[in-house]
């Protein structure tokens, strides 16, 4: 069989939502923001081993986190770089993955991904060699920033969101080649897509949101002051 690797980049300071703590170490309930992220991972059966990239003042927290709700599928704790991609290879690389074993990367700061959405994105990974997770856009689009200049047919787009997942080799190759191109994606469907590969998505979740301003923040206050999570 082969393995399911999930990388969770943590490695950001949060600029949008400012203040001393990047929101991934933030507490909500008394748990850091990133154990609920992880607690996802470590409970799904199909993932084997969980990496986390967080800047190195942050080690011990994750070493904490990892002791204090017994994440044992984490396995290892790398640095993190100066943009998300920097973070995602670093952990990347820190491998020792086949060729054919799968390599999922979700954001650190979307805590609330369900866990049928995590299911379906490594089934269709599985079976389509790829997987990216994201939803159909439900709002009216437009171009133009103080008047509306025209209007976007919104049926074919998407936001896309994390998990995605790619075999280990060609995320690799995406990664290679965007560094050796001094190219910054936003995400590693971007990355992929360069080499020619066609990505499939899978219908996510508005739960799924990353946690990026500061109502984002509130907003997760607020559900977790409400639903039980199960850890
Ligand atoms: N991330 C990372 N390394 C970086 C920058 C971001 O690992 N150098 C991570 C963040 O910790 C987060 C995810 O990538 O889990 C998505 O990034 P984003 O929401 O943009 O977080 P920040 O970069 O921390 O926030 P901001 O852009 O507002 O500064
Ligand atoms: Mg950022």
């Amino acid at each position: 069989m082969n393995k399911v690797y999930a990388i969770i980049p943590a490695g950001g300071s949060g600029k949008r939502i400012g203040g001393g703590t990047p929101k991934q170490f933030m507490t909500f309930n008394g748990r850091e923001l990133i154990a609920y992220t992880i607690n996802i991972f470590n409970k799904c059966e199909k993932v084997d081993e969980i990496i986390v990239s967080v800047q190195p003042e942050y080690f011990e927290l994750i070493e904490k986190i990892k002791l204090k709700f017994g994440f044992d599928k984490l396995a290892n704790i790398v640095e993190g770089g100066k943009e998300r991609q920097d973070s995602v290879f670093n952990a990347l690389i820190s491998l020792k993955a086949d060729n054919e074993d799968f390599v999922l990367v979700h954001d650190a700061a979307r805590p609330l991904l369900p866990q049928s959405v995590l299911d379906n994105a490594i089934n269709t990974a599985i079976k389509k060699g790829n997987a990216v997770v994201a939803i159909k856009a439900k709002d009216t689009l437009v171009n133009g920033k103080e008047i509306i200049v025209n209007y976007i047919n919104r049926s074919e787009i998407s936001y896309i969101q994390t998990p995605q997942i790619f075999k280990y080799t060609t995320l690799l190759k995406a990664m290679q080649k965007a560094r050796d191109e001094s190219f910054l994606g936003t995400d590693e469907s971007m990355l992929v897509t360069r080499l020619g590969e066609t990505a499939n998505l899978v219908q996510g979740s508005s739960l799924n949101f990353k946690i990026t301003t500061e109502s984002d923040v509130e907003l997760f206050h607020q559900i977790v002051g409400k639903r039980e999570i199960d850890f």
